[in-house]
């Protein structure tokens, strides 16, 4: 069993080169980014507001606990086909609109809300270990903020991935304007996020690939070969 635990700020291309590398090797793939995405949607459209001045942290835990622990919540591990599910419904292309983007760290910030989503992210890469899962025992690429350094810190592989905030700016920019991605501030998230989590520098035993002037072919072609001296 390989656990891949890879971090790095928006737009840097986390999910496609992830879900490639979990593609190329056969292992199963978390998307923990559309986990947190999942919840903020889960609590507007149980019309909390996210923008209040008061938002009531207990509110918004115990509305994203029921939603683990009452069967709300899906997710596909499957890099071929990774999807979100609130109630059956298929939410993967809503939790990538503005306005999910824009409130999500809202949600991220709150320190009970992340130890739901911890221990969540930790059981489904511990499922992958045994012979029914998806990977069948082989491995998972999990990928988010704290994924290196507190969901799995004692990964077989560790990486941050990193780009120069404009180069990032304008991946984020490009998506929107052809995917039907959300009008998505980098800099706005990653200072919010960097609040409760720490994904701008790798930490101890951490590999830091920065993918500024790769292309996506080159930034896979350095991940797999990552994964494959670790193998
Ligand atoms: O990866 P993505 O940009 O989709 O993540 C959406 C948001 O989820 C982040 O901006 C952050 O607020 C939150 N997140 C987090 N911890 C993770 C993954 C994502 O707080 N491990």
């Amino acid at each position: 069993m390989i656990r891949v635990a890879m971090d790095g700020p928006a737009g840097v291309g986390k999910s496609s080169t992830a879900k490639a590398l979990a593609k190329y090797f056969g292992f199963a793939y978390l998307d923990t980014g559309a986990m947190y995405r999942a919840c903020a949607w889960w609590c507007m459209n149980r019309g909390i507001d996210l923008d209040a001045e008061d938002i009531s942290e207990q509110e918004v835990t115990e509305t994203v606990g029921a939603f683990f622990t009452d069967g709300h919540f899906d997710i596909s591990v499957d890099p071929d086909d990774p999807r979100v599910f609130a109630d059956g419904e298929d939410i993967s292309q809503a939790i990538r609109s503005a306005d999910v983007s824009s409130h999500v760290s809202k949600v991220s910030n709150i320190i009970p809300v992340r130890h739901v989503l911890i221990a969540a992210q930790r059981a489904y890469i511990a499922a992958e270990a045994v012979d029914e899962s998806f990977s069948g025992g082989k491995g998972i690429v999990a990928e988010g903020r704290d994924i290196t350094t507190v969901v799995a810190p004692d990964a077989e592989v560790r990486i941050l991935l990193t780009a120069r905030e404009e180069v990032r700016q304008a991946r984020r920019n490009g998506q929107s304007a052809g995917n039907g991605v959300g009008a998505d501030n980098v800099a706005a998230r990653d200072r919010m996020d960097s609040k409760v989590t720490s994904f701008m520098e790798a930490s101890d035993g951490v590999t830091t690939v920065d993918n500024s002037d790769l292309t996506f072919e080159e930034t896979c072609d350095v991940l797999v070969g990552i994964v494959e001296d670790a193998i």
